[in-house]
């Protein structure tokens, strides 16, 4: 029997630099999309994927984040005293049950992958998932779930990934299928930010991850890059040659790369226009600018 998926790793130990001056003190997570933190849209799919414990790899500067989770007895005495229950309904799904959260620090911003083995110590004999709060996609099916279910069948190492533009595919690990699937691809190959002219297809890695304790093994023997950072796709990648290796997930669903300010601004107004009281007012207010 395949052992359940029950641990998420959230990195975000990040600094944000792409936005800058707000992340001067405020954690990119916290950042606001329509009402909520962008940390949580990654959180409500990973609880809906059936995840029980979420581990936080995060740095200095990074409070806010923790006091997000926590409980708020004085707001929520407030909201009780109010009579206002559904408030106190959202804040309340915002908080955690003892001992279901962690944090551990990076304590220097060695890359991702550096992040990943960070909280190796947390993870133990079994398989979990890395999502990544910065790309946030609006489907159907949470996408982890889609991907949990597909892993069920194949086992080993998996990845989410999207076609992207080929002229963008130095912005991205890019995957080298073994063949052509229709969904779920074997990999044979996988490469982070090559020069278009060197990149083995335009399928990119997207921030989710179903990764095996083996993985730590595998960052450990990684070297940093020439930026110094540790490549959580150079250390999946050795996991190609072993059975029952790594594969690739196709996933159905729209995606904005929050880390940006476009993909930001976008999935902004995408979750806005999901919201039917403030659809209309918005969609009035778009075409007034047109
Ligand atoms: P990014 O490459 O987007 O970096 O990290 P960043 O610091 O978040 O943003 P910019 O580029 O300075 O604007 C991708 C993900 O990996 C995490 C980040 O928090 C983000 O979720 N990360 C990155 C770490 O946890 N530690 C690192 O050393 C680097």
């Amino acid at each position: 029997m395949m052992s359940k998926i029950k641990k998420a790793i959230f990195p975000v130990a990040g600094l944000g630099t792409r936005f800058l001056p707000a992340t001067k003190s405020i954690p990119k997570e916290i950042m606001t999309l329509v009402d909520r933190p962008l940390i949580q849209y990654s959180l409500d799919e990973a609880r809906a994927a059936g995840i029980e414990e979420f581990i936080f790899v995060t740095s200095r500067g990074k409070g806010a984040l923790e006091d997000y989770f926590d409980r708020s007895p004085i707001l929520e005495n407030h909201l009780h005293k109010k009579g206002k229950k559904e408030l106190l309904q959202i804040v309340r799904d915002t908080t955690f049950d003892s001992g279901t959260i962690a944090y551990i620090r990076q304590h220097y911003p060695h890359g991702l992958g550096h992040a990943v083995w960070c909280a190796r110590q947390l993870i133990g004999d079994e398989p979990f998932v890395v999502i990544l709060t910065d790309d946030v996609i609006i489907s159907k099916e949470p996408v982890l779930s889609q991907m949990i279910n597909a892993y069920e069948s194949h086992g080993g190492t998996m990845v989410g990934l999207s076609r992207v533009p080929w002229e963008n595919v130095s912005n991205y690990g890019i995957v080298e299928p073994e063949s052509s699937g229709d969904k779920i691809l074997r990999l044979k190959g996988l490469v982070e930010k090559p020069k278009q002219e060197k990149a083995p297809s335009n399928l990119a890695i997207i921030g989710r991850y179903i990764l095996t304790p083996r993985i730590f093994e595998d960052l450990a023997k990684t070297p940093p890059d020439a930026n110094g950072e540790i490549q959580i796709t150079e250390a999946i990648a050795k996991g190609t040659t072993n059975s029952p290796g790594v594969y690739g997930y196709i996933f159905e669903g729209q995606r904005f790369d929050c880390g940006n300010k476009m993909g930001f601004l976008q999935a902004g107004i995408a979750l806005a226009l999901q919201r039917p009281e403030l659809r209309d007012e918005l969609q009035d207010f778009l075409k007034s600018l047109e």
